[in-house]
């Protein structure tokens, strides 16, 4: 197991500067093992069970580096640190925005694409499911204005659908239709708009769209929209099954 200062590690998590540390270290608010730890300099062991052993002012320390969320996101919020209006950072807890290293969103959703988004502060582990040659399924459901025709799902396998403004077809993708004017669509790119552009590109619109699954990780049915916790290691590893 790792040993960290006990001031970087808690600086990083977002209680404070390293002085502001020092202090509270000094005033007997850190305990370790239920002992007070009044020197903000000692190395402390950092693993998964940081918070059974660590409290900040009597409440279990926030979990450590090695963070992976998963979320409920729901509509009419924007993946980004830094835009106008509601933020899927706003659903975490406000510390969390002053972690470092940061957490940051696994891919995009669009601010009007509900369903299935992880989080998490580790860039391995974020470039692995995003990397184009892990083929990452990404599976959504799409409503639609119109209802199919019937030929959208050769076109979208075949290969050869050009989006507008790019210069290489899309990756075969899978439309499995599940009423006139709904579908499930499995992709492996994450290009920009994706699954709104395909459908426009065959004369259609998506009225709503929702992320129903990422590899073998289905969105998990206990979460309601704009709700999120730790993914076990079970979770991430069904990402990649
Ligand atoms: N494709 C889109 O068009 N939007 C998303 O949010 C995800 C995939």
């Amino acid at each position: 197991m790792k040993a960290v200062r006990l001031d970087k590690l808690l600086s990083g998590l977002g209680y404070g500067t390293r002085s502001e540390i020092q202090k509270l270290a000094r005033a007997g608010g850190i305990e370790l093992d239920g002992t007070t730890l009044s020197d903000a300099a000692a190395r402390i062991p950092v693993g998964p069970d940081l918070p059974a052993r660590l409290q900040i002012d009597g409440r279990p320390v926030d979990p450590p580096p090695g963070l992976a969320l998963v979320m409920h996101k729901p509509v009419g919020v924007t993946c980004s640190h830094k835009e106008d209006g509601a933020l899927v950072h706003d659903l975490l807890p406000p510390r969390w925005r002053r972690r470092d290293p940061a957490i940051s969103t696994v891919g995009r959703l669009d601010k009007q694409t509900s369903g299935l988004l992880l989080l998490t502060d580790d860039g391995e582990l974020l470039h692995r499911i995003i990397s184009p040659r892990r083929h990452v399924a990404k599976v959504y459901r799409a409503t639609l204005a119109r209802p199919l025709t019937g030929q959208e799902g050769a076109i979208f396998a075949s290969g050869e659908l050009m989006l507008e403004g790019e210069a290489k077809p899309l990756a075969p993708a899978q439309l499995e239709p599940l009423s006139p004017t709904e579908a499930r669509l499995t992709v492996t790119e994450g290009r920009y708009h994706q699954v709104r552009r395909m459908f426009a590109a065959v004369g259609n619109h998506v009225e709503a769209l929702h992320r129903e699954r990422l590899g073998g990780l289905a969105l998990p049915e206990d979460l309601a929209p704009g709700q999120w916790r730790q993914m076990t290691d079970e979770e991430i590893a069904a990402v990649f099954a």
